[in-house]
C-alpha cells in the first residue's frame, strides 16, 4: 500500500511535467467555439450517480465524524494508559489506582473488560486522571457538553470532579457526580463551556475516600448532527448533506478487509449499546511509517446502525461494503477456506435482515430495539474491497448465489481490484462478465494527465455487462509544502473533466465517489481527502467543491453535446456534458476549461427559443497550485453569475482553468 501511494506520486509527478508542457492549445481563439446542444435525453442518469466514500482513515470516524471528544474512553486501547494520565504526578499515584484487572464479571461489559479501580484511603490526597482527546479537546464558548461515566461505588464515598482546562490550566467547564450503590451504573451530568479552546484537556478528579470502580468516561457536545446525543459532529454531516449525495458507501475502503482476517470489519460487532461495541485497532494505526498513528482505534461508536441512519437522513442511499473472506491482499496471503465461508455468508445475509427486516424477525428486531422500526430499505451490498485473483473471484461466486437466491432484488456489487488497468483488472473484468454481478467498482487514484485522458474512458465500454461504480478515485499532486500531495486546483479541474465522461456515460456509469472523503488536518495517513477539518472548523477542498456541484446538478437525463460531431474529451482543452431535469425542465451545461486563456464559445438553443436567462456557477483559478484550506476555506469557491440569451444563442467566455455549471430554465 505505501509502495503503491509512492509510485502513484512518482508517476503523477511525471505526468505533471508532461501535461504542463504539453499545453494542449496554446494561443487564444479569436473566433468563438461553436457546441452542438442535443434537444432529446439520450440517457437516463441514476439518482446514486454521486455518492461519498467513508472510511475510518484520517482520523474519519473516531477523532472526527463521531463526536466523542475522549480518547480511549474505555481503556481498551494495546496500552491501557494511552491517551491518559495521572495527575497530579503519574508515578507517585500511580499505585492508588488499581490496575485494568480483566473481569468475568457479569455486570460489567464482556466486550470492553478492563475498567479502573480507585482506591482513595486518605481524604486529603489530591489525585485524579488527565485525558488528552483527539489532538486536544475542542470545546466552543457557551457549548453545553454531556459528560459521563460508568461506576460503582464499592464503599465509601468518592465524588468525581470533572474540569475542562485549557493549555494554561484555566477551568472552561465544570461538573461533578457522586455515584451511590455497589451495581455498575451510568452517571451523566452537563456543564458549559465558558471559552472557545481548540485543544482543552479533561481532567478527572477523586474527591472524598473510599474505593470505586470506573469505565467508560465520555464526553460529547450536545450540539451534534440532529442534536443526537452521543451523536455525529454536526458541521461535517452537514458538508455530506450539502453535496446531496445519492448514497453512502461504508466502512471503506481496506478498513473491511483488515490487515489479517481477526481484524477484518465485522458490522455485528458494531451494534446494540456503544459500551458493548468491543473496541478494534484500525488497520491505519501503522500503515504508513511518515505517519504513524499508535493511538488510532475503533470504538465503533459510529457504526452500521449510525451509518444507516446517516445515509437516510442525507437522502442516501446505504451502500455497505462485507468482507469476503480475505484479508487486505497487499498485507497477507490470509483467505478463510471456501468450505468455512459460512459465517460470513450468513452475516451477508443477516445484514439485509438488519436493514430490511420487519420488526418481529431476528435481525429486524435488533434494528427496532436500537430506534428505526421501519426498514433502511437497503438496495446494494457490496463483497470485497481491493480484492483480486481467483481467490476473490470463486468467493464471490458463493456470496452471490446464497444472496441472489434469498434476496433476488438486492444489486450486487463486486470489484476489479485496486487497479484502473493492467493484468489484473483485465483479468478481473473477463471473470466478472461470467459472475453478473449487477454493478463493478473501478479504482483509480492517478495523475491529473490521467483523468483527462479518460475523459472518454466509458465512451466505448460494453453495454451489455455490469454497469460500473466509480468507487474510489481522486487526482494526485505533486506539491511541495505540507502534505505533499494536495487538493490542488490542478487536480479538481483534471477530475471535473473526467466526471464529465461519468455523466455523458450515466447508462453505463450508475455510480461513483471521490476517495478518501475525511482527514483531520492534524491526524491523517492519506492525502488527498475531500474535506479536511480540525476540533473545531472544517472545510472542503476545490475537490469537494467539484463534487458537490456534480452531484447538486445533475438532472434525470443527459442530452449530446459535441464539436464537429464529437463529445467534448479534450479538444480545444474542452471537456463538457449536458443534462436534463425532465421534472423541472431545466437544462445543466457543464464545461471544463483546462486551457491556460480564456475561451469563448457560442451555443444555438434550437427548439429552445423559450430560454431566456441562464444562470452560471463558476470554479476557477489562475494558480494550478491554489488549495482551500482552513484560514483561507473560499479560494476556490462557486461564484455566480447570470446569462442573457439573445435570440436563442449562449454566447459565453469560459475562463482559464475553469469550471462551469450552467442553468438554463424555460420561460413559459
Ligand atoms: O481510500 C484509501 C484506500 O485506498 C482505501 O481504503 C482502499 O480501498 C484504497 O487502496
Amino acid at each position: 500500500m505505501i509502495k503503491r501511494h509512492f509510485a502513484t506520486l512518482l508517476t503523477a509527478a511525471f505526468l505533471f511535467q508532461l501535461w504542463s508542457c504539453s499545453e494542449p492549445s496554446d494561443q487564444p481563439k479569436a473566433n468563438a467555439l461553436a457546441l452542438e446542444l442535443g434537444t432529446e435525453p439520450v440517457v437516463a442518469i441514476q439518482p446514486t450517480m454521486y455518492g461519498i466514500f467513508f472510511e475510518d482513515i484520517n482520523s474519519g470516524a473516531d477523532g472526527g465524524l463521531y463526536a466523542e471528544l475522549v480518547k480511549n474512553r474505555s481503556f481498551e486501547f494495546e496500552n491501557p494508559w494511552m491517551g491518559w494520565k495521572h495527575l497530579p504526578e503519574a508515578e507517585t499515584r500511580f499505585n492508588t489506582i488499581n490496575e485494568l484487572t480483566p473481569i468475568n464479571n457479569e455486570d460489567h461489559s464482556v466486550n470492553n473488560r478492563r475498567y479502573i479501580r480507585v482506591d482513595k484511603r486518605d481524604e486529603s490526597q489530591n489525585f485524579g486522571i488527565q485525558n488528552e482527546g483527539f489532538d486536544g479537546i475542542g470545546v466552543q464558548q457557551n457549548g453545553k457538553y454531556d459528560f459521563s461515566i460508568w461506576a460503582k461505588s464499592n464503599s465509601g464515598g468518592i465524588t468525581i470532579v470533572i474540569n475542562l482546562i485549557d493549555s494554561s490550566g484555566h477551568i472552561v467547564g465544570s461538573t461533578s457526580i457522586t455515584p451511590e450503590g455497589n451495581a455498575w451504573k451510568k452517571y451523566e451530568a452537563s456543564f458549559l463551556s465558558n471559552a472557545t479552546v481548540q485543544h482543552a484537556l479533561m481532567n478527572v478528579y477523586f474527591k472524598g475516600k473510599g474505593q470505586m470502580d470506573i469505565d467508560h468516561i465520555s464526553l460529547f457536545p450536545q450540539d451534534t448532527w440532529k442534536q443526537r446525543k452521543g451523536g455525529l459532529r454536526k458541521d461535517l454531516v452537514q458538508l455530506l448533506a450539502d453535496m446531496k449525495p445519492g448514497f453512502v458507501r461504508f466502512p471503506g475502503g481496506c478498513i473491511v478487509e483488515g490487515r489479517t482476517l481477526a481484524e477484518r470489519y465485522q458490522w455485528k460487532k458494531t451494534i446494540g449499546p456503544i459500551e458493548e461495541r468491543k473496541l478494534l485497532i484500525n488497520r491505519w494505526n501503522m500503515e504508513f511509517t511518515h505517519r504513524p498513528l499508535p493511538d488510532y482505534f475503533q470504538t465503533f461508536g459510529l457504526g452500521f446502525f449510525e451509518y444507516f441512519q446517516l445515509a437516510e437522513d442525507i437522502g442516501a442511499e446505504p451502500l455497505p461494503i462485507l468482507s469476503c473472506g480475505l484479508a487486505c491482499q497487499f498485507n497477507s496471503s490470509e483467505m478463510t477456506p471456501m468450505e468455512k465461508l459460512d459465517p460470513f455468508i450468513q452475516d451477508a445475509l443477516d445484514l439485509i435482515e438488519f436493514a430490511n427486516g420487519d420488526k418481529q424477525s431476528k435481525w429486524g428486531s435488533v434494528r427496532a430495539a436500537m430506534g428505526h422500526p421501519t426498514p433502511f430499505n437497503l438496495k446494494f451490498i457490496g463483497i470485497g474491497n481491493e480484492q483480486w485473483g481467483e481467490e476473490y473471484f470463486e468467493r464471490y461466486a458463493v456470496f452471490s448465489k446464497a444472496i441472489k437466491s434469498k434476496y433476488p432484488a438486492i444489486n450486487l456489487v463486486s470489484g476489479t481490484g485496486p487497479f484502473a488497468e493492467g493484468d489484473l483488472f483485465q483479468s478481473a473484468e473477463k471473470s466478472l462478465a461470467l459472475l453478473k454481478p449487477e454493478i463493478v467498482d473501478e479504482h483509480y487514484y492517478k495523475s491529473p494527465k490521467w483523468f483527462l485522458d479518460n475523459a472518454g474512458r466509458y465512451d466505448h465500454y460494453d453495454r451489455s455487462r455490469y454497469k460500473i461504480f466509480a468507487g474510489e478515485y481522486a487526482a494526485q499532486s505533486v506539491a511541495t509544502g505540507s502534505p505533499k500531495n494536495r487538493n490542488e486546483w490542478e487536480c479538481a479541474l483534471a477530475e471535473a473533466a473526467f466526471m464529465t465522461g461519468l455523466e455523458r456515460n450515466a447508462d453505463v456509469v450508475y455510480m461513483s465517489s471521490y476517495a478518501p472523503l475525511f482527514a483531520h488536518i492534524n491526524r491523517w495517513q492519506w492525502t488527498p481527502d475531500l474535506i479536511w477539518f480540525d476540533n473545531l472548523h472544517s472545510f472542503g477542498t476545490a475537490n469537494y467543491q467539484v463534487q458537490k456541484l456534480f452531484s447538486t446538478h445533475k438532472g434525470t437525463h443527459t442530452l449530446s453535446l459535441q464539436k464537429e460531431g464529437h463529445a467534448l474529451i479534450g479538444q480545444d482543452s474542452l471537456y463538457g456534458v449536458a443534462s436534463i431535469d425532465t421534472i423541472s425542465k431545466k437544462i445543466i451545461l457543464k464545461l471544463v476549461n483546462v486551457s491556460h486563456h480564456a475561451q469563448p464559445i457560442e451555443i444555438h438553443l434550437q427548439s429552445m427559443d423559450k430560454i431566456s436567462t441562464g444562470t452560471v456557477l463558476t470554479l476557477k483559478s489562475n494558480d494550478l497550485h491554489a488549495v482551500n484550506s482552513l484560514s483561507a476555506p473560499d479560494v476556490i469557491k462557486p461564484i455566480e453569475s447570470h446569462l442573457d440569451i439573445q435570440q436563442g444563442m449562449i454566447q459565453l467566455e469560459l475562463d482559464a482553468y475553469s469550471f462551469k455549471v450552467i442553468q438554463l430554465e424555460k420561460k413559459e
